[in-house]
C-alpha cells in the first residue's frame, strides 16, 4: 500500500475550502490551485470524483466554486483516502480472502489483518476537523492555544459542572485546554479507581473508550459520560472476545493476563487486568508457569524480559509508542547529551533496551517530579510532557522529533465536554454480565499490592 500525492492534495484542498468558505461560501478551485501552489487542472480530476461521492458541492455562476457536502466533523480521512487511493490496505491478503490458498496457514495473517485493523480505525478515527485543529496544536505549540471562546467555554462548563454536580477525570494525554477543566488529571486506572470514591453520581471521563468503560465497570452505579463517541483506542480494538477465546482453546493451561488497554468484554474474558506500571508484579503473582499476554506486544517483551515466566503474546500495538524510533531517541541523545531516557513500555523493545528508566504515565510524572534530573528525552505522548513541562519548569523535556500524538485521545474538545454536561451525552452502558466479569478481573489486580 503506497499513498499517493493525490490524497495528500486532496486533503490540503478541502482543508482550504474548509477555512475559506467557512461552511457557507463556495470557494473557487483557481484560488485554491493557487494557495495550494498546485496545478487547477489536477484539482478539477479530484474534485470530480469527491462531488461524486458526496464530500463535496459545487456552485456555478460567477461567485461559483466548492463548499463542503457535510460538516468537517462528518468527514473523516478514511472517506476520502476511499475515493481517491480506491484501495487502503497493508496487503492484498488483508482485503481478499481468496487472495492466498496459504491464508489458514499464514504465519503473518494476524499482523496483517491487525496492521489493517488498526490503519482502517485510524483513518476513520480523524476527521476534517481534527486536522485543522490538530495542525493549529502542533504549529502553535500545545500550550499556547489562548482563545477567548476557550475561556467562555471553560467558564459554561464548570457552571454545568456544578449545576449537576459532575466531576471531571481527565486523562494526561488530553489536550492542554481540556487539563485545565479536569478536577482530576491521571492515568487511566488512578482515574477509574478515584471514579468509585468520589461522592458525585455524574463521571465526565475525557480520554478514551476503555478507560471510561473501566470507570462504570468499578462504579456501576453512577453515569458515566464519555464527550466522544468516536475517541477509541485502536490497540484495545486489535483483540476481540472471538480471538481470545481461539487462543484460550490453544493454551487451556495459561493464565489470561489482560492490559487495562481492553474493552469490557476483553476483560470479562481474562483472568486478571494489569496496567503498564503493574504488570511484571500481576504476572509473578500468578501460579501458571505460562501465560497469555494481552493484546501489547511490546509490553509483553518487557515482562518477558522481567519474569521467569512463559509469555504467549497477542500481536497487538498502540501506533503512537510503536512510530518512536531508536533513531530519534539516538538523536536527540546526541543533541541532549546529560539528558535521561524515559519511555512508556508499550515502545518497541530496542528503544526500551536503550532507556535510562521504563515507566507507566503516572511513574513518569513522579520521576520527573522527584529526582534530582534536570533533563529527560521522554518516549511517550505529547500530552504527558507539556503536564511534565507545566509541573516542572525549572527542567527539561525533549520529545522525539517525529512528536507522538494520539488522535483518538486529542479528539475530545472543550465543546465536547460542554455538550456531554449539557445533554448527558454519551452514556457508558455495559451489559450486567460483562460487568461483573470484568470487575472481577480489575478487582484482583487492584488487591495486589
Ligand atoms: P496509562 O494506563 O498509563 O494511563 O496509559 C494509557 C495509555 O493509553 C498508554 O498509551
Ligand atoms: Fe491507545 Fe496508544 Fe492512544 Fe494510548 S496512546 S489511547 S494505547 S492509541
Amino acid at each position: 500500500m503506497r499513498l499517493s500525492t493525490r490524497s495528500r492534495y486532496c486533503v490540503r484542498a478541502l482543508l482550504d475550502i474548509m477555512v475559506n468558505g467557512g461552511g457557507v461560501k463556495p470557494v473557487p478551485l483557481s484560488k485554491v490551485a493557487e494557495r495550494q501552489e498546485v496545478s487547477e487542472k489536477y484539482l478539477e480530476q479530484i474534485f470530480i470524483i469527491l462531488k461524486k461521492a458526496n464530500i463535496v458541492k459545487a456552485t456555478r455562476g460567477v461567485k461559483g466554486g466548492y463548499i463542503l457536502a457535510k460538516e468537517p466533523k462528518e468527514i473523516c480521512l478514511g472517506d476520502i483516502l476511499r475515493v481517491t487511493e480506491l484501495e487502503v490496505t497493508p496487503v492484498k491478503c488483508s482485503a481478499n480472502k481468496d487472495y492466498c490458498d496459504r491464508m489458514d496457514r499464514c504465519i503473518c495473517k494476524v499482523c496483517w489483518d491487525n496492521l489493517g485493523k488498526v490503519i482502517t480505525n485510524f483513518i476513520d478515527s480523524i476527521t476534517l476537523e481534527d486536522i485543522r485543529q490538530m495542525s493549529i496544536t502542533i504549529d502553535e505549540g500545545m500550550g499556547a492555544i489562548v482563545d477567548l471562546s476557550l475561556t467562555k467555554l471553560n467558564k459554561e462548563i464548570k457552571r454545568l459542572k456544578k449545576e449537576r454536580d459532575a466531576v471531571i477525570l481527565v486523562h494526561n494525554y488530553q489536550r492542554p485546554e481540556v487539563h485545565e477543566i479536569a478536577d482530576y488529571l491521571g492515568d487511566s486506572l488512578d482515574l477509574s479507581r478515584r471514579a468509585a470514591k468520589l461522592p458525585q453520581k455524574i463521571i465526565v471521563f475525557c480520554g478514551v473508550n476503555f478507560m471510561a468503560e473501566s470507570a462504570k465497570v468499578l462504579s456501576p452505579e453512577k453515569t458515566v459520560l464519555i464527550p466522544r463517541l468516536d475517541a477509541g483506542c485502536p490497540m484495545a480494538d486489535m483483540i476481540t472476545v472471538e480471538e481470545l477465546r481461539e487462543m484460550k482453546n490453544e493454551y487451556p493451561d495459561a493464565k489470561v493476563v489482560c492490559y487495562v488497554n481492553t474493552s469490557a468484554d476483553v476483560k470479562a474474558e481474562s483472568d486478571i487486568c494489569c496496567t503498564s506500571a503493574n504488570a511484571v508484579k500481576v504476572v509473578e503473582s500468578l501460579k501458571p508457569k505460562r501465560i497469555i499476554f494481552i493484546p501489547d506486544k511490546n509490553l509483553a517483551s518487557y515482562v518477558a524480559g522481567q519474569t521467569k515466566k512463559e509469555i504467549i503474546p497477542w500481536y497487538g500495538y498502540c501506533y503512537v509508542h510503536e512510530f518512536i524510533r531508536l533513531s530519534d531517541i539516538k538523536e536527540q541523545k546526541r543533541k541532549h547529551p546529560d539528558a535521561r531516557v524515559m519511555v512508556h513500555p508499550e515502545t518497541k523493545p530496542e528503544v526500551v533496551r536503550i532507556a535510562d528508566f521504563v515507566l507507566g504515565t503516572m511513574g513518569m510524572i513522579n520521576l520527573a517530579k522527584k529526582s534530582k534530573i534536570k533533563e529527560f528525552i521522554v518516549g511517550t505522548e505529547e500530552g504527558l510532557v507539556n503536564r511534565m513541562r507545566r509541573e516542572n519548569p525549572e527542567k527539561k523535556f525533549y520529545l522525539p522529533s517525529r512528536r507522538p500524538v494520539c488522535v483518538n485521545m486529542k479528539r475530545t474538545r472543550l465543546e465536547d465536554v460542554y455538550h456531554s454536561l449539557m445533554e448527558m451525552k454519551y452514556k457508558i452502558e455495559i451489559e450486567k454480565d460483562t460487568i461483573k466479569k470484568a470487575q472481577k478481573a480489575l478487582k484482583k489486580m487492584i488487591a495486589i499490592k
